[in-house]
């Protein structure tokens, strides 16, 4: 399929590594996609669900100790430790080639290797880059076809002598003491073994769309991003586009499929990407963003009719379920899938389950991989290959107390500050203790592929860069009132904030000059048709300095962690922020 010496070289030592049985090219055809589906139920790695309910639909179970990404076993393997940073797991590059090389050696043996050539981004876009996966997992070619542009397309954008991504995964034993999920950022290569679950094994998406692209992207002058984009549409048919950041658990792919509340008819979201932005300067001078992805692998649990309607309805056909529950008549069930539970049905781990059984049906990480563009909401503009302009970049935390429901960063350096100290409160239903304060920056502690200190560095550089810069933001749809209910609707409602941050970028609102950044008047807050009191208003749109110099304790001790590789302009940040709380 290619006469690319790089990929036939590499290819090469790959298989005198791991000896499969036999190597297969995917090429992303119709008939090899069927052919794949027939040949993962004949081995039991995909079962095949109801054809006339969920056309095109299968369920995959994972192994019972393989059901989430594991943050303690994945390494960035630079070659100076200082150049992986605190926030991640490091190795010398060399020992962890040693190690792994005899982990995968023989690996493939009695197996079938699959090559997948992947477009992460619109193919010919001037976004797109390349990887090629060597898995022996049917699971993963299936899941790639939905997640990314695979197949043929792939090895003709990188043409003869193009790069790519080399990435390695062998299923192996889905030994938990020897899983490894591994970037090596100066190779532009990922090995994972020992693991058969989504963000593990679906290289394209973690481990190259962050990890290593974050790293790319530092070198060539661009962004990777952990966040959702979006296009609000307002009466007049003008939209403008959002990116936003949230830790794991705040509703991201909901606020991405938004469905506005009634009163504001005329007024639509779509969705250009629920995950993943890869933002550049366009020739105009803004930041410009695709979502690299294909499809979405979204958390099943919680997804209903009512709170996602849109992810929902992208679901019910051509999408791989992982480890939720299967019901008598062949189709899927979740909890808070909005569907009383079934009297029986098969739990995810293949058991059988009863509402009295008194454990979840789905397991809570269980997922959906379903094609973008089957999502109702689906922006028209999503795959086009320059992207769509930036217009805000929101960042949101679950904070019971400290963040007020939206502020706007005075300027990009005071946001590229408010990203960098984005936290969130450890809620009843995590374990652990409640209400810990966890910091993890554009919610990218887990995928950053370098130094964080570097990092906000190149936030802080890609600022200067910038001629018109999105304005930056911070949402907290999670405060919580003395008697500790929240304060804010959430879910549709979240449009009424966004609406403020349009109008704030289209310079149609004035706001409050506060401590911590621009705060809205409440009359700028549309609750038409809300049953929220001005006094509740009041307070969501309040901050109390004590609770404040409270947050700059935690942030220096946060910083702290970064030495000298923390650039100077956050610790004047910091500065200015508890002098504006003394004032
Ligand atoms: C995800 C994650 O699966 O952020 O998207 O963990
Ligand atoms: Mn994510």
């Amino acid at each position: 399929m290619t006469n690319n010496k790089k990929v036939l070289t590499w290819l090469d030592e790959m298989i005198a590594l791991t000896k499969p049985d036999q190597v297969v090219w995917v090429d992303g055809s119709e008939e090899q996609l069927a052919q794949f589906k027939k040949d993962a139920v004949a081995e039991g790695s995909l079962i095949e669900l109801n054809q006339e309910k969920l056309p095109g639909c299968y369920l995959h179970r994972t192994a019972v100790n393989d059901v989430a990404r594991v943050e303690g076993r994945t390494f960035i393997c630079s070659r100076k430790q200082e150049d992986a940073g605190p926030t991640n797991n490091w190795m010398d590059p060399k020992e962890m080639y040693a190690k792994l090389e005899k982990l995968y050696d023989g690996s493939m043996i009695g197996r079938t290797m699959y090559v997948v050539p992947f477009i992460m981004g619109p193919a010919k876009s001037p976004f797109a880059k390349v990887g090629i996966e060597l898995t022996d997992s049917l699971y993963v070619v299936l899941n790639m076809n939905i997640m990314t542009r695979m197949g043929k397309i792939a090895l003709d954008e990188i043409g003869e002598d193009g790069d790519f991504t080399k990435c390695l995964h062998a299923r192996k034993d889905i030994d938990e003491e020897n899983r490894y999920i591994v970037q090596f950022p100066e190779d532009n290569t990922i090995w994972s073994i020992n693991s058969g679950y989504g963000g593990n094994v679906l290289l394209g998406k973690k481990c190259l769309a962050l990890r290593i692209a974050s790293y790319l992207g530092k070198n060539e002058g661009w962004m990777a991003e952990h966040m959702l984009i979006l296009g609000l549409q307002n009466p007049q048919g003008e939209v403008k586009y959002i990116s936003a950041a949230f830790p794991s658990a705040c509703g991201k792919t909901n606020l991405a499929m938004l469905i506005p509340p009634k009163e504001f008819e005329g007024y639509k979201v779509w969705t250009v990407g629920d995950d993943i932005a890869w933002m550049k300067i366009g020739p105009d001078g803004r930041l410009w963003a695709v979502n690299p992805e294909a499809g979405f692998f979204g958390v099943a649990p919680g997804t209903s009719n009512k709170t996602n309607p849109n992810a929902l309805a992208t679901t019910r056909s051509n999408t791989i379920f992982t480890n939720v529950a299967l019901r008598d008549d062949n189709t899927v069930w979740w909890e808070g899938m909005g569907e009383d539970a079934p009297e029986h049905a098969i739990e995810w781990k293949g058991e059988e389950w009863t509402p009295a059984s008194g454990e979840k049906a789905a397991h809570p990480n269980s997922r959906f991989t379903a094609p973008a563009n089957q999502c109702p909401c689906i922006s028209p503009e999503w795959e086009n290959p320059n992207g769509v302009p930036i217009s805000a970049i929101v960042f949101g935390g679950r904070r019971a107390k400290t963040a007020p429901l939206v502020y706007q960063a005075r300027d990009w350096n005071h946001g590229v500050f408010v990203g960098a100290t984005m936290a969130s409160e450890t809620t009843a239903a995590a374990s652990g203790a409640v209400g810990v304060v966890r910091r993890d920056p554009m919610a990218m502690i887990p995928f950053c592929g370098y130094h964080m200190g570097d990092y906000f560095a190149h936030w802080l550089e890609m600022g200067k860069k910038i001629p018109n810069p999105p304005k930056i933001f911070h949402v907290n749809w999670f405060r919580l009132d003395d008697e500790g209910h929240f304060m804010w609707p959430g879910f549709g409602d979240n449009l009424r904030v966004l609406n403020w941050i349009v109008d704030r970028c289209d310079g149609k609102v004035d706001a409050k000059e506060t401590a911590i950044g621009y705060m809205p008047y409440e009359k700028d807050i549309n609750t038409n048709g809300l049953d929220i009191s001005a006094d509740t208003l009041s307070e969501l749109l309040s901050i109390d300095k004590e609770v404040w110099k409270q947050e700059t304790g935690g942030i220096k001790e946060f910083f702290g962690k970064f030495g000298d590789r923390l650039p100077e302009e956050l610790n004047k940040q910091l500065a200015t922020l508890e002098e504006n709380l003394n004032k």
